[in-house]
């Protein structure tokens, strides 16, 4: 058999948006090894980068307690206190010690000493850092390039993670299953040669994102297939609240825009929704009119849709907007332009689209999952901040400091003896006929699962959708089993098996839950 590459590491990360890289940041400061993979040949491809809305903090008639409450207020009260307490509370003080200071992020001021504050739905007041409408992007280049001046990380793109190395699991040794199961690392496939290696890491740090892109319509990057959730479900993780996947209610309606985001913060600068026929409706179903939480926003998007029997419906900004538009929303009033709307003089046809999973894998304060040595942060993570729905920009804050937790209690407990000579576990098994693999069939088979997610696990489930999808995923996993067996590995493939996993994931959490509330909303 095939002897794979061995690399060893004392922490690996898998994924490289904010979170992953708030932690190797971290980890990087107190001369650990690391190893950084992101399966995208850009290293920062993330959720971090498109994140167009900004970072929360604190604004300047703000504090930590007004904050939790609207943490917990918009997530429907089942919120991790505790989680909401170390957010509300330090979030603020890393924002400014990292990303101010030690990045030097350019956040937007309103004048020269003071920040400008945007606002979002679900938020009593203005608390919301941005760098116009492309925050995302600035905070994943600055971290970037920071990473690139320590020599003790490696940064590897073009590399997938297939499954994580477990012991018992993997082990070829039968006394190690008296042991405690742990995490010893991951198989990854390099993109390129197709070839699998074995990274050996003494922690390893999940902060892959989210899984948006199992849905038709969503406003994250393609390669968002939740690779995270199902491996950690395969290695025995705890995986909890995967039923609360949110939609954010304004994504471009446009055939080639392919979810491209309309941020909240035109809402927070006054654009009001309008039906088809130019009449706003948000007052029929919120007392806080577009500004109320994401999920009675979309639900009133849907319901106006299938009143009007319409696709879409308008977002206008430019009749309601007292700022500079132009100024303010540059990427955006771009990017519309280019698809031939002038978001400065008319209004913008838009729908929602799946945007962000509440659930994730089960973790505490430190970012540490039921399984030893793996740790989880960011999106893929459950630390229970969102309850179920989250208050808008503070995924990217979660990340920033469960990332830098998880990093700091791993200097703060690594344990030496946990530093193995690489372990004696199973090889990996290729095919002896590997089969080059059929993109007609890998296409299908994601139209089915993506139609299938929103169609009967979308924005308003009933049981008898959510047990068709049920069934429908199992027929189809059955056949992504097979055809994985006989097939050449490559990333799509291995997406795929990632992708049928986290969508039964969420069907079978949403059978599970007979509540509706927050962002798994369900009619009988
Ligand atoms: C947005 O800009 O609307 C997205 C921000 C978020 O999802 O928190």
């Amino acid at each position: 058999m095939e002897k794979a590459e061995a690399l060893k590491t004392d922490i690996l990360i898998i994924g490289c948006g904010i979170a992953g890289a708030s932690a190797a940041l971290e980890a990087a400061k107190s001369g650990f090894k690391v190893i950084i993979i992101t399966k995208s040949d850009e290293l920062k491809e993330s959720n971090t980068f498109y994140a167009q809305g900004g970072i929360v903090s604190l604004g300047p008639d703000d504090n930590p307690e007004l904050l939790k409450e609207d943490i917990i207020q918009t997530g429907d009260g089942i919120n991790n206190p505790e989680a909401v307490d170390i957010l509300s509370t330090e979030g603020n003080k890393m924002v400014d010690s990292i990303l101010i200071d030690e990045l030097d992020i350019p956040f937007m001021k309103s004048s020269p000493d003071s920040l400008d504050y945007a606002q979002e739905g679900g938020h009593s007041r203005r608390r919301i850092l941005h760098i116009r409408d492309t925050t995302g992007k600035t905070i994943e280049e600055k971290f970037v390039a920071a990473l690139k001046g320590y020599s003790n990380v490696t940064l590897l793109s073009g590399h997938t993670a297939v499954d994580l190395l477990t012991v018992p699991h993997h082990s070829k040794n039968p006394t190690s299953f008296y042991k405690e199961p742990r995490c010893i690392g991951c198989y990854v496939l390099d993109n390129k040669t197709k070839k699998v290696k074995i990274i050996f890491s003494t922690y390893t740090i999940l902060a892959t994102g989210g899984c948006g892109a199992v849905y038709l319509y969503t406003s994250n990057p393609r390669g968002a297939i939740g690779d995270g959730y199902a491996m950690a479900y395969r290695a025995g993780a705890r995986i909890v609240n995967m039923e609360y996947v949110q939609f954010h209610p304004t994504s471009l309606f446009h055939r080639d825009a392919d979810g491209f985001l309309i941020s909240e913060t035109l809402r927070g600068e006054g654009a009001r929704l309008k039906s088809k026929d130019g009449q706003t409706f948000m007052e029929k179903y919120a007392e806080k009119k577009e500004l109320a939480p994401r999920d009675e926003v979309t639900r009133a998007i849907y319901e106006e849709m299938t009143n009007s029997n319409s696709n879409y419906v308008y977002l206008d900004l430019a009749s309601f907007a007292k700022i500079d538009i132009k100024k303010r929303f540059p990427h955006i009033y771009k990017t519309c332009l280019r698809y031939g709307i002038d978001i400065t003089k008319e209004s913008i046809p838009v729908v929602p689209a799946a945007h962000y999973c509440c659930g994730g894998v089960l973790v505490d304060g430190w970012g540490r999952s039921s399984l030893g040595g793996l740790y989880a942060v960011g999106e893929v993570s459950c630390t229970g901040v969102h309850g179920a729905n989250r208050l808008a920009s503070t995924s990217l804050l979660e990340g920033l400091v469960w990332g830098t937790r998880a990093a700091q209690h791993i200097a703060s407990h690594f344990n030496p003896v946990l530093e193995h000579t690489a372990p004696d576990i199973h090889q990996w098994y290729y095919p002896e006929k590997e089969e080059e693999t059929d993109p007609a069939l890998i296409n299908q088979d994601w139209i089915s699962i993506r139609s299938t997610m929103w169609n009967y696990a979308g924005i308003i489930r009933t049981p008898k959708r959510l047990e068709r999808a049920r069934a429908d995923l199992n027929y189809l996993r059955h056949r992504i089993e097979k055809f994985y067996k006989e097939a050449r590995m490559d990333t799509n493939v291995v997406g795929l098996k990632h992708g049928i996993q986290v969508a039964l994931l969420i069907t079978s959490a949403a059978i599970g839950n007979p509540v509706s509330r927050g962002s798994h909303y369900l009619k009988n």
